[in-house]
């Protein structure tokens, strides 16, 4: 018989800490993402900006306090040759952007653009070096050009182009999708690769060690995990990627609106995917090293859908519903009960690309359920992991099954619980009891609901979903019971 109710018990906190990392976003030179997303130029009198960044962008992403952004691809990144894109910007070089929708490019948003950026983000900044068209000597002065801070010919350089000080960048990839777009390698000859590539990125002392991320697994493909744990050597690489997305099926994506509840119960399959992926992915790491001391980075990871109507096919443009909402929430409980091991993941793709947290329409800008997640769930980071067990009741759709509620808890410097509890059902109320081991004298609690699956906010009702206040719970001593309503997220606050 099926479960009616979820049994959720919380454990006293762990040591893990769910690292800030985990809540990463990725700005890849795709469609309206830098261009028209972040960037719209120093000259621009309509857009608000600060040196041709949007500042309406740069508020909202720092009340997201996004810990770090990927760029300049993707795909992107192993085309791109860094050097063209410094110096006065009336004299660089173009690029044709041949993965993505075959745009050509001014170069005008280049490194110092990026990085300072991230300076006005407070974001950290990782870059993804060119692997697949590039060369060993490219990447090497790539870092010695951001991060040497003495004299020498890329410091120097630097130096000319305005910036005196470095910016002390510590995250690296080392090429992206080696599998595919990044040059199509076997695992075995990009491993030898990688090891050439990361002996030739010098720390220059200032980062605290430069954390070098391999380029990982498609999915499921497990044998590639396992020949890089085996082929690298340990004291060259600081963490592995994963990339997975969630959408119906591969070849037959779905529209991003308006899609079905056959569509929808395939997508949160694919979501719910991500759970296993991380559990068999470490589980061969951990065979290599059971220190845990190389990271499973999930640095793309989100819904992926057909393009909206009348855009680009190559831009990647699509609208953000509750279901990505429900995607978001259940993810991100996926990485901090597994952060022991994932501690940095990278949602694809900030603005106006795949599963964005904002779209931009030339001035106006919105913040979609994904933002809201994203926001309602940055308590979590850096906060100690509160492991559970948990008995889901489970979702039912025409004979198949899934988990319905998906949860993770952590307690913050300030002493404060914090349980994430996502109800992906798109039909039924699920109550959750939560053994909570005590009782607390103040509980508070948000949520990101709406009426219908397909909902979503549009240029012209900006906020017809946003997070609500939260009453929906009863505490009895050690206990706590929620009523989730349909394809829900809550926040509760426990003091
Ligand atoms: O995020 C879009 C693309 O998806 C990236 O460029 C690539 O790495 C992946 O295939």
């Amino acid at each position: 018989a099926q479960q009616k109710k979820t049994i959720v018990t919380l454990q006293a906190p762990s040591n893990t800490t769910i690292n800030k990392h985990i809540y990463g976003h990725f700005a890849e030179h795709l469609g309206r993402c830098v261009y028209g997303g972040f960037y719209v130029g120093e000259d621009n009198e309509r857009i608000p900006n600060t040196a041709g960044v949007r500042n309406d962008v740069v508020a909202a992403l720092k009340e997201l306090q996004i810990p770090n952004l990927r760029w300049p691809g993707g795909c992107f990144a192993d085309t791109y040759h860094w050097k063209d894109g410094i110096g006065p910007k009336p004299g660089r070089p173009t690029i044709v952007n041949s993965w993505w929708g075959g745009v050509t490019e001014d170069n005008s948003f280049g490194t110092h653009d990026f990085l300072n950026m991230c300076e006005l983000l407070e974001t950290e900044p990782y870059l993804a070096g060119n692997v697949g068209s590039g060369e060993v000597q490219e990447l090497a002065d790539w870092v010695q050009y951001v991060n040497h801070a003495g004299e020498s010919p890329m410091a120097d350089l630097r130096r000319t182009n305005g910036r005196e000080e470095p910016w002390k960048v510590k995250f690296w990839g080392v090429g992206n999708e080696a599998w595919g777009c990044g040059g199509n390698m076997t695992a075995s000859y990009y491993s030898d690769v990688y090891r050439k590539y990361a002996t030739f990125m010098s720390d220059w002392t200032n980062t605290g060690g430069l954390f070098r991320i391999a380029s990982g697994a498609n999915v499921d493909d497990y044998e590639w995990t396992e020949t890089l744990m085996k082929n690298i050597k340990h004291n060259l690489v600081e963490g592995l990627a994963l990339h997975h997305y969630a959408n119906v099926e591969w070849n037959s994506k779905g529209p991003a609106t308006g899609y079905s509840d056959t569509q929808y119960f395939k997508t949160m399959q694919s979501a719910w995917k991500m759970d296993e992926l991380v559990r068999k992915h470490s589980a061969i790491m951990d065979k290599y090293d059971p220190k845990k001391r190389i990271a499973l980075v999930v640095d793309e990871w989100g819904g992926w859908y057909e393009v909206e109507e009348g855009t680009n096919p190559g831009f990647l443009y699509q609208q953000n519903t509750m279901r990505d909402a429900m995607i978001a929430g259940l993810t991100l409980n996926v990485f901090n009960n597994h952060a022991e091991r994932v501690r940095m993941a990278n949602l694809a793709q900030t603005i106006n690309v795949l599963q964005a947290v904002i779209l931009t329409k030339d001035e106006q800008m919105i913040l979609t359920p994904t933002y809201h997640v994203m926001e309602m769930y940055k308590v979590h980071q850096d906060a100690q992991l509160i492991p559970l067990s948990v008995e889901s009741a489970l979702y039912t759709f025409e004979g198949e099954t899934l988990p319905a509620v998906h949860t993770s808890a952590s307690v913050g410097k300030d002493g404060k619980t914090h349980i994430s509890i996502v109800n992906i059902d798109a039909k039924q109320t699920h109550q959750v009891d939560l053994n909570l081991g005590k009782s607390y004298k103040n509980l508070s609690g948000r949520i990101l609901k709406s009426a219908s699956l397909n909902d979503h906010n549009t240029f012209e009702k900006p906020d017809a979903i946003k997070p609500e206040s939260f009453k929906g719970f009863k505490q009895n001593a050690n206990q706590l019971a929620v009523e989730l309503p349909p394809f829900s997220v809550v926040v509760l606050t426990l003091d």
